[in-house]
């Protein structure tokens, strides 16, 4: 059995990173233009670059979940055969101890270098206009795809969404394209679609099944029922 799990950030909310578009979301404090577009960015990028150090130096005060914690599980019985795709910039999944993980939004922890375009591991603040480890180029901006931007890996996604059988939705509200089309992408494929948020997503009725509760709960009772070994 192939299987697709789409993440979002409900699937980390239990951890204590916020969500975007809830009633204590991270965009209520912001005007998402400032934060999340290249234009943000060219108009202030030391306010971009305090917000994104923030939430990066706002990690280490989290952990995986329940919730990470039976992804990783999954991803020990079906090996190849699972791929998580996560809107989600923070580490939690792989903390959990996934391997298989597309960050399609880019990562926290990694920086983007606008002078050679390489993309460097980075747990440290970027407010300092570091330079470049590769050309030395002091052009380092948040690894993070912005609004406007291209997301990471659609080849990849696309190929696992078309020979997938079954693709599952956990935590994300299904407001943001390309990844809130993803259920009807693996639907016209054949494969089963089901949504675990803790309210129905605006997309809820494309899956063919949808629970909703917390993810902390839906997903180790998901992966338990599957009976996989391992
Ligand atoms: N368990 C399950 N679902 C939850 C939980 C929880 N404990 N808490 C909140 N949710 C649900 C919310 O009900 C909501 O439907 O998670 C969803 C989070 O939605 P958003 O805040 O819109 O986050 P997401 O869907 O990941 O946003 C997509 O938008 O702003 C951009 O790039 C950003 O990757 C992000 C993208």
């Amino acid at each position: 059995m192939r299987v697709v799990v789409l993440t979002g950030a409900g699937i980390s909310a239990e951890s204590g990173v916020p969500t975007f578009r809830d009633s204590d979301g991270l965009w209520e404090g912001h005007r998402v233009e400032d934060v999340a577009t290249p234009e943000g960015y060219e108009l202030s990028p030391s306010r971009v670059h305090a917000f994104y150090d923030a939430r990066r130096a706002a990690l280490a005060a989290v952990v995986p979940n329940p919730a990470h914690h039976a992804l990783a599980r999954l991803e020990t019985a079906l090996g190849d055969d699972l791929l998580v795709v996560t809107q989600n910039i923070d580490d939690l999944h792989e903390r959990a101890g996934l391997t298989r993980v597309l960050h399609m939004h880019g990562e926290l922890l990694s920086a983007l270098c606008r002078g050679c375009g390489g993309r460097v591991r980075w747990p440290d603040p970027l407010s300092d206009l570091p330079p470049c480890p590769r050309c030395g180029v002091c052009e380092l901006r948040p690894d993070v795809v912005w609004f406007g931007e291209v997301p990471y890996e659609m080849d990849r996604i696309h190929d696992a969404l078309s020979t997938c059988d079954l693709f599952v939705s956990v935590g994300t509200s299904g407001a943001v394209y390309p990844a809130a089309g993803f259920v009807q992408a693996a639907r016209a494929y054949g494969a089963r679609t089901l949504e675990l948020n803790l309210v129905p997503s605006e997309g809820t009725d494309w899956f063919h099944e949808a629970r909703h509760g917390p993810a902390s709960v839906l997903v180790p009772a998901w992966v338990d029922e599957l009976g996989l070994p391992g």
